[in-house]
């Protein structure tokens, strides 16, 4: 990973926006956009969707140039699957809690313990972790991608603890050992507000993405990836939903379906915690700077491209 600060003093143009399409067609670049972003980011984004989607597009992406409104291990994903492209980021510090609790070191140990067993890593993992894997699964794929792994193999699920007990039950596998990774948007839901929101919205759906926690995953009507969920609130008949994921989606669902209602779930304390810190980090300055200076690039050595790269391919595979 190579960093450069933007360290140009021009004054910021008037029309960030305009400037930067202007920026995308001279550089022929392409801007992909993870629903959690702000949403003037997600209104100039050229592609935006979930994980999986997000993979795929980066992947099949023509351009020389992707600029990726996400966090790290997102763009990292685009660089391994497609080396070809200058792979750039707003600000390089966008990195995941989840992630980042998953130390490749600390992983390698694990994995040793346990030798016999099929490596499951969420997509939410650095290249090191991937490259240590045996398939690769994003939210909106998991359980079809364990589902496909011979009944008689023990599972090693890394990093989300939330995401992995939620696919044993899914697919029955009550073998997998799970490594004990959470996000911290994810777990900062309250039941207990949430219990109140219910009683004050009776007919009110609870709409939950699988890396909350397993008491809240019990309550859900519907549990999905980010675009499952958006999908789910736009052709369900309800008009009233509670969301818990990161807030940014909501932009997306008011969006689809604005004569209905979409209540964010509360986090516990009183607190902003149901925004992303590190999403929320990425700004149209910072795209602008990074699409002009061509700043924040995202490298990896080819030897780690090359191992991450196999379970990520096989994720592709047996999720067609
Ligand atoms: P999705 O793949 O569902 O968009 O999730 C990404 C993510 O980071 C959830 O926290
Ligand atoms: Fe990581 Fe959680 Fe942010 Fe998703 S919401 S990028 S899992 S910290």
């Amino acid at each position: 990973m190579t960093m450069r600060a933007n360290a140009s003093t021009d004054p910021m143009p008037q029309d960030l926006v305009s400037e930067i399409k202007r920026l995308k067609r001279e550089k022929n670049a392409v801007l992909l956009a993870h629903y959690y972003q702000e949403e003037e980011i997600q209104d100039i984004a050229d592609f935006i969707g979930d994980s999986l989607e997000l993979a795929r597009k980066a992947q099949a992406a023509k351009a020389p140039l992707i600029l990726f409104a996400g966090v790290h291990f997102m763009a990292e994903g685009a660089k391994i699957l497609n080396p070809e492209a200058k792979v750039l980021v707003p600000d390089l510090r966008a990195g995941c809690s989840l992630s980042d609790s998953c130390p490749p070191e600390a992983f390698r140990k694990f994995r040793a313990l346990h030798p016999d067993h099929f490596v499951v890593s969420y997509i939410n993992c650095s290249a090191a972790i991937k490259a240590q894997s045996d398939v690769i699964v994003t939210s909106s794929n998991a359980v079809k991608i364990v589902n496909q792994i011979p009944r008689d193999r023990p599972i090693i699920f890394a990093p989300d603890r939330n995401l992995g007990r939620y696919v044993a039950n899914e697919t029955g596998r009550t073998d997998m050992l799970l490594w004990q990774g959470t996000c911290m948007v994810h777990e900062t839901f309250s039941e207990k507000k949430i219990a109140q929101l219910k009683h004050a919205h009776p007919e009110a759906l609870l709409i939950a993405h699988p890396e909350c926690e397993p008491t809240l995953l019990e309550k859900a009507d519907f549990i999905g990836s980010t675009s499952a969920l958006l999908k789910f609130s736009a052709e369900n008949p309800a008009r009233t939903f509670i969301v818990a994921t990161e807030e940014g989606i909501l932009y997306q669902m008011k969006k689809l379906s604005p004569d209905k209602e979409f209540i964010p779930a509360p986090p516990n304390a009183n607190c902003a915690c149901n925004e992303c810190p590190f999403m929320k980090l990425n700004t149209l300055e910072k795209i602008y700077l990074t699409l002009r200076d061509e700043t924040n690039e995202v490298t990896l050595p080819d030897d780690l491209r090359l191992r991450a790269l196999k379970p990520l391919e096989l994720m592709l595979e047996w999720s067609k």
